[in-house]
């Protein structure tokens, strides 16, 4: 493996990242990283390609760098100035284009190296640390935790997703969070995010009993 080039991969993503708090921190792309590697090796996926394609999977978020979102250009500046392949970037360009969340228009990655990235990343929007993150994005976002009269919206398309900017954090659970178990590429990524599914439903049950019961 490229070690030289995972490190610095590694220190550029945090640099860039430094003062970033609504759920894109560092440490979500090195836990996805550490994720995304233990698949590959189950999978026998390419090493090099999903460290760096997990590590620079969110440095053109559409959200957080909506400037360098369409052409993947952080990713590929650093690639390119690293002296990466031209066809090896392409590749890794493609496993981090492949890897967002866009309601029913997700894509599902062709190669196992996307796959591995694919699942790593949604891995981590689920269990203790997704329902985590869900609230520091919704207060981020000034998105209210809960409203019962406001209906999840299910099945959204790409646009309808992207636009949806005011509704709950606890909707986001059943528009996204618990649709995510169904869409795991890998036989071990879909166990874990079975179990951390299963784990979110009981806080959910418990949430919903404690703000139900100061109704009446
Ligand atoms: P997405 O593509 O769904 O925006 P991201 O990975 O970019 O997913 O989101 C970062 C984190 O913020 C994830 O844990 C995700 O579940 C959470 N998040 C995204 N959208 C919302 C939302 N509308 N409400 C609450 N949490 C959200
Ligand atoms: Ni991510």
């Amino acid at each position: 493996m490229n070690n030289e080039l995972i490190e610095k991969a590694k220190k550029y993503v945090e640099a860039l990242f430094e003062g970033e708090s609504s759920g894109h921190d560092f440490q979500h792309t090195y836990r996805v990283y550490k994720t995304a590697m233990e698949l590959a090796r189950i999978e026998d996926a390419d090493l090099d390609i999903v460290a760096l394609a997990s590590l620079l999977h969110d440095v053109d978020d559409r959200k957080v760098f909506p400037e360098t979102y369409k052409e993947k250009l952080h990713a590929r500046n650093f690639l390119k100035e690293n002296e990466v392949d031209e066809d090896e970037i392409e590749i890794i360009i493609k496993c981090i284009s492949d890897v967002e969340y866009l309601g029913v228009d997700s894509v599902k990655p062709s190669s196992i190296e996307g796959k591995c990235v694919q699942d790593a990343d949604r891995i981590d929007a689920l269990g203790a640390i997704g329902i985590a993150r869900a609230f520091a994005y919704g207060g981020a976002h000034h998105r209210k935790m809960y409203d019962k009269s406001v209906d999840p919206i299910m099945n959204m398309t790409a646009d309808e997703y992207k636009a949806n900017t005011d509704g709950t954090t606890i909707n986001h659970f059943y528009e996204k969070l618990f649709e995510l178990e169904y869409l795991m590429n890998t036989v071990s990524g879909r166990e874990e995010a079975h179990r951390r599914t299963r784990y979110m439903k009981d806080f959910l049950t418990e949430f919903l009993e404690e703000v139900e019961e100061v109704d009446f």
